[in-house]
Parts: structure tokens; sequence; C-alpha cells
């Protein structure tokens, strides 16, 4: 939510800013503003709409020369997305950007207004620049004047300022949103993520909760909000810029799809020990208290929680521990049974969303151990967690999921099998046999997306359908979800997925030949589960609607009621969701294409949500 970009050193920083903010633009898009100093004033452009239209005015009409500037791009939450409303706010000497909500923004521009100051905008923000001003004017220096603002606010925030009486000077601080800071030769940054700065170093350092940065050319001074010393570790970032980049494809979405095959083999990379044992170094919670566990529960937003649904599914069949799962924004409000004896899992591509990390605080507070999944290093939700597994996806920058989805799956797979070992709940011979059939999960990827051809004349025929149900039994139930997520997030059209035994207990009203139904069909196996999916497309069938049907490529069963019959390579029926949500997302990104959608950045849509 909000993208934030600070820079100070030899460069051009209004271009700095703006190639920072094009890579942040994935975390909201609905305005862009760049401020910088010189000679001795800030001057500032600012434009509701894409970087692209900020991008325009820039060219327009150029900010003077400058080697100290800040930028944002906003997702609104405290006013529509208007100039005004833009960031920067620049009050008298003083220019701001924030990230998040200042909750008792309220209060506090009520007593600035009694004391005289005129707002330009309707943001919560617009405070934190005014009480800077009013900070400065007692003689402060930026840094205390800053420290002194911060300390006044409450709720959620990253916030960046600069000061036109300080022409060597970046003043950061951060709460509960994210900032990194990267290191470069004479020159420093600071950003929502380190895409913003890929370009120029790959050397970082992460701000934790509650801590401040001065940034001058020559290095950053980090201190805890109060001022007291703070700790802080510098971390080299093991991608560049290459996968920031479209490389050739029309859309970020469609490269992260992709990716795929190299995505999950990275996710599984090194996870063997010499003993053949599954070994997670990053998991820092000993086995001997995961034996002691008596419950896991899983918590998640959006497409993460979707691949919670799947690991529940893997996890009780394997470890024989309950597992549940839950939206994160339901979690703590519900006052859920969490205990020492309970192992919450979280999951998160990006590691800044809100509601999840809120959920962890939750459960730490009654003591419960809290394992993060997450492909973001160094982000709040990993650093607040007891353990970390990685899904090592590499950048994930299209708004909609993919290769964090199919990671994230991988990695909860690990996680169960690993669960399964140290309880001695399988045997070692059998956990080698999944782990080979998960390694050749990358190859059987690739197959499909070799073959998309398909899909994508699929996504012809049915652009202008309005809406589409999708059906999945098992673990097909979480992809029918996903399906129907990815198709509402980008197509704009509506879709839902029910489990396929539902489908009797009310969806079939809906069924005519006027809504089309995709079916995820299990692999057949000793139960009957294959066998009830196929009676329930019969059923779709004989009421006439068109059946997508995604099948094994030997069911002849499943093809016999098939309107279109996706075919599907051969795997058990636990790890088929990381084959059988590739045409999936293949058709939404097709479809959104077709209708002419911004695929990687839809409507009101944000990567990262930092806002509960
Ligand atoms: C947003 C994104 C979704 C994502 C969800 C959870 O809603 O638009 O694509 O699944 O957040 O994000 P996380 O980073 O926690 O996985």
């Amino acid at each position: 939510m909000c993208g934030i970009v600070g820079y100070i050193g030899p460069r051009a920083a209004d271009e700095v800013v703006v190639a920072g903010l094009r890579r942040l633009e994935y975390r909201g898009y609905d305005s862009a503003g760049v401020a910088v100093v010189h000679d001795g004033e800030v001057t500032w452009r600012k434009r509701s709409g894409k970087i692209a239209r900020l991008a325009e005015t820039m060219t327009a009409v150029p900010l003077p020369s400058s080697g100290l500037g800040i930028g944002h791009t906003r997702w609104a939450t405290h006013g529509a997305p208007t100039d005004a409303n833009s960031h920067p706010h620049v009050v008298g000497r003083v220019a701001v950007v924030h990230n998040g909500i200042i909750e008792n923004h309220e209060q506090l521009r009520e007593n600035l207004v009694a004391e005289g100051a005129e707002f330009a905008s309707e943001t919560d923000s617009e405070v934190a620049a005014h009480l800077l001003a009013r900070e400065l004017a007692t003689g402060a220096t930026l840094t205390e004047a800053f420290r002194r603002v911060v300390q006044q606010l409450e709720g959620a925030f990253t916030l960046v300022a600069i000061d036109s009486n300080d022409a060597d000077r970046v003043v950061a601080a951060r709460r509960n949103s994210p900032l990194v800071v990267g290191i470069g030769e004479g020159e420093m940054f600071l950003a929502s993520d380190v895409s913003a700065f890929i370009e120029y170093t790959r050397e970082a350092m992460e701000l934790g909760q509650d801590q401040l940065v001065e940034l001058t050319r020559d290095g950053a001074v980090v201190t805890q909000l109060d001022g007291a010393p703070a700790e802080t570790s510098r971390f080299h970032v093991d991608w560049d810029l290459s996968a920031a980049q479209k490389q050739g494809y029309d859309w970020f979405m469609r490269k992260e799809i992709f990716e795929q095959p190299k995505a999950v083999a990275d996710t599984l990379l090194g996870r063997l020990n010499n003993r053949g044992e599954i070994q997670l170094d990053e998991l820092r919670i000993s086995p001997e208290l995961l034996r002691r566990i008596n419950k896991i529960v899983i918590v998640a937003c959006g497409t993460a929680y979707y691949a919670g649904l799947v690991a529940k599914y893997a996890i009780e069949h394997w470890v024989r521990v309950p597992c549940e799962v839950e939206v994160a924004s339901e979690f703590r409000y519900r006052d859920p049974i969490v205990d020492p004896m309970t192992l919450v899992v979280t999951i998160s591509q990006s590691g800044e969303t809100a509601d999840t990390l809120m959920a962890i605080r939750h459960a730490r507070e009654q003591h419960a151990k809290v394992v993060a999944i997450c492909n973001t290093n160094g982000a709040s939700i990993p650093r607040e967690s007891d353990a970390v597994i990685y899904t090592h996806a590499g950048p994930e920058i299209g708004v909609a999921s993919t290769k964090g989805f199919t990671t994230q799956l991988a990695a909860c797979y690990l996680l169960g099998l690993y669960l399964a070992q140290v309880r001695g709940m399988k045997y070692g011979d059998e956990i080698a046999a999944i782990l080979a059939e998960l390694q050749r999960m990358p190859e059987l990827i690739q197959q499909l997306l070799d073959r998309q051809q398909n899909v994508l004349e699929l996504a012809v025929e049915m652009q202008a359908e309005p809406s589409v149900l999708f059906l999945g039994r098992h673990v097909g139930f979480p992809v029918a979800l996903e399906g129907a997520l990815k198709l509402k997030e980008l197509a704009y059209i509506h879709a839902e997925g029910f489990p396929a035994g539902e489908l009797k207990h009310g969806p079939i009203a809906l069924i005519s030949q006027d809504l089309p139904v995709f079916v995820v069909v299990p692999p057949k196996s000793r139960d009957q589960l294959h066998d009830k999916v196929v009676s329930n497309i019969a059923e779709i069938a004989a009421r006439g609607a068109k059946v997508v049907v995604l099948a094994d490529a030997a069911d002849e069963q499943a093809r016999k009621h098939a309107s279109v019959f996706i075919e599907l390579p051969t795997t058990s029926t636990l790890l088929q969701p990381l084959v059988a949500i590739i045409p999936l997302q293949l058709f939404a990104c097709e479809i959104a294409t077709l209708r002419g959608h911004d695929v990687d950045q839809p409507r009101n849509l944000a990567k990262s949500v930092t806002v509960e």
C-alpha cells in the first residue's frame, strides 16, 4: 500500500526517484509525486493517476536539478485520489511522504487548525507535514524535529521528510509499514522495497519496528524513535535488475506465470541433508517443541489463504495434527483458541500484509510459536515470527499472485513433510517418495506452460462471459477458489468457487446454458473422490452448461462430459494444485488482456496491503 522512495547522492534525484516509483507502482497507483530540494527551496510535482502522468508533467515542467529527493505512489485511504491529496505534502520548508494510516490524525488536525494551520488536502498524512514545520520553527534540527513528530503519531507509518534548509539529509521512520535503506558509494537510498534501488545497489539494510534513520551521502544513522541506539542488519539482495523487468513479456504477471518452474524448484532447493532428511535451515524451532504442539493454525489473506487451505489437507493427512485455516482479518477479532502448544503458520508473499502481521502479534501474545512462509527477505512478517521458511521466488510484481501461490504451496508441503518427519508420522522412504514427486513438479508445470494454446483459445471464446463458476473437491476446492479470485481480480468478471459436493446444496440452481463452469477433477485414487466429481460434471452437463474440465490427460471418464478438456499431467491428489492452477492463471491473464485491462495493476487493488 503506497510506495516510497528517497535519495541523496550525486545523481539527478528526480530521475532516481521516478525510476524507483515505477518499480513500486504495484503497491498503489492512483496518484504520485516527487519533491526535491534546490537552492534552499522545496520544489515538487504531483498528479492523480499513474506514474506515467506524473512523468508527463515532469517532462513538461521539469524539476530543478538536485541530488536530494523523495517520492510517493499512492493507494488512497483518506481522501480521493486527486492532485491535492497526492504526496508529497509540502508545508513551508518541508516535504513529507507517508505510507500507512495515522490513526490520531483528526485530533492532531484539530489542534493544528486551532493554531492557525491551513490544510491543502483531506489526507491524514498532511498533519505530519504541519507538525514537522511547527517543530522546525522552534529551531530544532531536521532529525530532532522529525523525532518529536513521529512520537506524536499513532497507527502505521513509513514517513520520509526533507527540509529546504538542509540539503544534506533525508530523514525517515517506520512503524508497522516497510522501509529499507539502500547503501551505495557516496549515495544512499530509501524505499518501501529493494526493487526501487536494485538498479544502483544490491547492498541494503533493514529498518526495525519503531526506528528512525538519518540519511546523508555517506551513510545512515539508525536510532529508535526515542533516540536510543538501534541495532541494524545489512543484507545482500540475491537477485538483480533483470528480475524486476518484464524481459519481453507484455505483463509482469505473464512473466511470473512462466517463471513458476524455476521458482518452485528454487523453493525446494537445498532442503535435504546428506542423510536424505528434510532440513529447513531457517526453521529455528526445536524438534522437541514441534513434537509437543497439538494444533496448527494457518493464517493468511487472499491467494496466500488459499495456499493455506491446500496445506491443511496435506498437513492433516501427513502429520495427523488438527489444522485450522483462517483469514487473517478474522483471526484475532474472534478470540481464537491459541496457546503455547499451538503452532501458528502465516503465509505471505510480501511479508507486509497488515492483517497477517496483526494476527502474528495476537498469536505471540498468547505464547504460540509462529512460523512464517514468506517471499520477501527481512520483511515485517518474518522479522516478527519465531521462524521463517523463505520461498525464494524472486520479486513478484504483478499485483495478482501467481508464482507467489505455487511457491507457497511448495513451502507448505515441505513444512508438512518436515513435521511428519520430526514427529515420526511417516517413514523416511515415504517422505522421500513424496519429495521425489515434488521435485518433478517444476517439469510438469513447464509441460503445461508449453501447451497453453487451448487455454488462450478458450479465453477468446469466453471473453464476454458475465459470470463463471469454479468447482473442485478436496485440494481442488482451494484451486477453484483461487481460479475464481484470479478472474475477479484481473478480468472483473463475477466468479465464485465452490466445493463440488456443495453443488447440489444450492449452486446447482444457477446452472443453465448461460453459466460456464470450470471443474477441477482429482486424479483417480483409492477413494471415491474422482468418481463423485465426475458425477457432478454429468449433472452440470445435463443442464446444458458449458463445462471446462481440468483433469488428468488419461481421464477418459471426465473427458466424456467435458465441453472443453484441459489436460493436466499425472500427479498424486495432494500435489495436483501445483499443476491445476496453471491453466486458470493463464486463462485469467489472457481474458483480462483481451478485455483491455491493465493486468499488472488491476483497479482498486494493491499488492502489499499494509492497512487493516
Ligand atoms: C493482496 C493481493 C493478493 C494477495 C494478498 C495477500 O490482496 O492483491 O494478491 O494474495 O494481498 O498478500 P501477501 O503478500 O500477504 O501474500
